[in-house]
């Protein structure tokens, strides 16, 4: 039996399928690969020693997913397919609602045609909008979402929720990921923004590299310790690890779950900077700027549901995060071009 990663192309599908099969699975990845690239596959290849069957193929696309589910035998999905850029959902929110929640309603079409229930879902901690108080909990209403990306993830959560509750043969997991960083310690994947990047870590190793001049630290006078946002950043190989762990749960009795998967900590964008700094062995330049429109002061999870029912707990610190973005940096300047 297999397992179909959909978005595995992509930056943490790609890292969660090296530990899928790290961990003694069967995977097939499917990706239109809108906002990736084929290498990635074969560098999953490479680190693993295995063949991955790989499907370009979008999941709006019924006829492509039936296929897919005919020609192999599938246990349980791991949904990544995606779009993702919160400001780019801003310009363009019938391709996100497209996209993202067509999608999904597709891919569960067809799972249920085939007789596959069981579902692993990326989430995101945007669906506590923002007056929700960190540590974020995951009895913690949702749904104060302030993007249309942000409104996708919440949307798709209440669908999840609601085949489960029609159908209790549906297993269903939701993981609420914090901002994953990093990447695997060999160098041979990482994240591979497209133009400018618009999240920090990426911004900074850029930075780093030479090809942005200067970061822009976006408001240094919310309240934290140091006046600079402050986030959970965490580890994109210990996130992967949260998943086999999640697909163990829905591979076992069916049930609906959700899971925050964060350190639990909090990092300010100077304690990042800071580290990166460490990690590449330079002063990197850095001015205030205003705030962003849209950001919070401070996010972080609450882990410890992950910790008691999955036995899963984020293991790599802020240090080895900056450490393994730099080596990934260095050895691919173009990312997979
Ligand atoms: P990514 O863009 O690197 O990966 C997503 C993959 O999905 C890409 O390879 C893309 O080509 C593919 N894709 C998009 N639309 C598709 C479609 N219609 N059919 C087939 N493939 C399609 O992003 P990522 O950072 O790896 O994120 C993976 C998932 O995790 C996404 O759903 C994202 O929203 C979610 N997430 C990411 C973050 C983050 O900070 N990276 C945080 C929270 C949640
Ligand atoms: C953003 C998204 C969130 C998404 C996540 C993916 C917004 C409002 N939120 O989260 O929905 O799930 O990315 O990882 O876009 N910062 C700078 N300078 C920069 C970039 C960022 O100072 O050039 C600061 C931000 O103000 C923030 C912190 O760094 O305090 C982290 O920003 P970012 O990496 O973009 O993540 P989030 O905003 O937390």
């Amino acid at each position: 039996m297999s397992i179909l990663v959909t978005g595995g192309a992509g930056y943490i599908g790609s890292h969660t399928s090296v530990e899928l099969i790290n961990a003694g699975y069967d995977i097939i990845i499917l990706d239109n690969l809108c906002n990736s690239n084929r290498e990635s596959v074969k560098r999953v290849e490479e680190l693993t020693g295995k063949a991955v069957k790989f499907y370009e193929a979008d999941i709006r696309d019924p006829e492509a997913l039936d296929k897919v589910f005919a020609e192999n035998d599938i246990s349980s999905v791991i949904h990544f397919a995606g779009l993702k850029a919160v400001g780019e959902s801003c310009r363009m929110p019938l391709e996100y609602y497209e996209n993202n929640i067509n999608g999904t309603l597709v891919l569960c079409a067809s799972m249920r045609k085939a007789g596959c229930k069981k579902i692993v879902f990326s989430s995101s901690a945007t669906v506590y909008g923002e007056h929700n108080v960190s540590p974020l909990t995951e009895d913690m209403p949702v749904g104060g979402t302030t993007n249309p990306y942000g409104t996708t993830k919440y949307f798709i959560e209440r669908i999840l929720e609601d085949i489960y509750k029609a159908d209790n043969e549906w297993s269903v997991c939701l993981l609420r990921y914090f901002n994953p960083v990093g990447a695997h310690k060999s160098g041979r994947i990482g994240e591979d923004p497209n133009g400018i990047p618009n999240n920090l870590v990426p911004y900074i190793s850029q930075v780093a590299i030479g090809k942005l001049e200067c970061l822009n630290v976006f408001g240094n006078d919310y309240d934290t310790p140091d006046g600079t946002g402050v986030r959970d950043y965490i580890h994109v190989v210990d996130l992967a690890l949260g998943h086999v762990k999640a697909i163990e749960k829905v591979l076992g009795e069916s049930s609906f779950s959700v899971y925050n998967l964060g350190t639990g900590v909090g990092y300010s964008v100077l304690d990042m900077l800071h580290s990166f700094e460490k990690a590449c062995g330079k002063k990197l330049p850095y001015k205030i700027a205003p705030r962003r429109p849209g950001d919070i002061a401070t996010c972080y999870s609450d882990p410890s549901k992950a910790k008691r029912e999955l036995g899963w707990t984020a293991e790599r610190g802020l240090d080895e995060m900056c450490e393994d973005t730099w080596r990934w940096q260095q050895q691919n300047p173009n990312g997979y071009k």
